[in-house]
């Protein structure tokens, strides 16, 4: 892999995701309330803090002290990297559009300028959805603070759904889905037993991510484990995805396929690494192209 990945520090998380967060990419967790999302995002600046890295806290809610005391009950010391490698932002009160359009920008580029790898947390961003009914405004803000603050490095964020488990993703959550790069949806079904907890990875710009609902348990002093099957097929089943498509190339050769499709054909045997047969997603080829075969 030419790219270098961001580990998320979440076990099992990056397996899902061919290796880890890309580089300079604002991703956000979608969950509601107790899902587990602020665990995540301590992970993940932890695991950052804890390989020399820095980590910035984009606060709107609370204070650093009430953020670092949570993660304490949590199992987390995030106290003894404060002021050292952890900072915090805390974008209190009325006025914190302007602190995103004004200081943010500001403060980002003075970081920036000393190029130390940085992970960002933005938890929870929620106030900045309900800081305006104005959609146009409410895109504006979220762009402004995606686009700001990806130039330190990955930026963790997460937003609160309101949703029950097993129903359609919230309206109020699709925008700040729609502006990252990343979206990782947690779902809480109270039902006892030790996998009641799922994620789904919902998108990840160019990234091959797993398509599962994949179950999490809490585990102390570590947090979010991720029971994730890896992606990769078995050999065996790989050889025969390989016959299915040379077969399929010959054919649409046969059948004067233009150089177009033949060439998409090529572009599906190089890359297909899914578990299951391509014949069906190549009969639909066929069919759209128009090719009987
Ligand atoms: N190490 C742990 N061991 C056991 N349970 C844990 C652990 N960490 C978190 N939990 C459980 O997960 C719950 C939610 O954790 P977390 O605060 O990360 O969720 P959240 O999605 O951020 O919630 P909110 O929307 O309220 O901010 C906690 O209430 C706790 O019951
Ligand atoms: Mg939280």
């Amino acid at each position: 892999m030419a790219e270098t990945r961001i580990r998320s520090g979440i076990p099992g998380l990056d397996t899902l995701i061919e290796g880890g967060f890309r580089d300079k990419t604002a991703v956000v967790i979608v969950g509601s309330s107790g899902t587990g999302k602020t665990t995540f995002t301590v992970q993940y600046i932890l695991h950052g803090l804890e390989n020399g890295e820095q980590g910035l806290y984009v606060s709107l809610e609370e204070s650093p002290e009430q953020i670092m005391r949570e993660a304490e009950l949590m199992g987390f010391d995030l106290k003894k990297y404060h002021e050292k490698d952890l900072f915090f932002i805390h974008l209190k009160g009325k006025n914190f559009k302007k602190m995103i359009e004004e200081q943010l920008p500001q403060l980002v580029k003075a970081r920036s300028d000393y190029q130390i790898k940085t992970r960002v947390v933005i938890d929870p961003m929620t106030p900045v959805i309900w800081a305006t009914q104005d959609k146009l405004e409410q895109r504006e803000l979220i762009g402004k603070l995606f686009y700001t603050l990806k130039e330190l490095g990955v930026v963790l964020c997460t937003v609160e759904e309101h949703a029950k488990p097993g129903e359609t993703i919230g309206e109020d959550v699709l925008l700040p889905i729609y502006l990252s790069d990343g979206a990782i949806h947690l779902e809480y079904y109270p039902i006892g037993g030790a996998f009641n907890r799922t994620l789904k990875v919902l998108k990840m710009r160019g990234i091959h991510h797993g398509e599962g609902v994949y179950p999490y348990i809490f585990a102390r002093g570590v947090g979010a484990v991720i029971r994730s099957a890896p992606v990769a097929a078995s050999a065996a089943a790989e050889r025969s995805h390989k016959k299915v498509f040379e077969e399929a190339y010959r054919t649409a050769e046969a059948l004067k396929a233009p150089p177009t499709v033949l060439a998409k054909i090529r572009a599906m045997s190089e890359t297909w690494d899914y578990d299951y047969s391509p014949e069906e997603a190549l009969q639909i080829m066929f069919d759209t192209y128009g090719l009987k075969r």
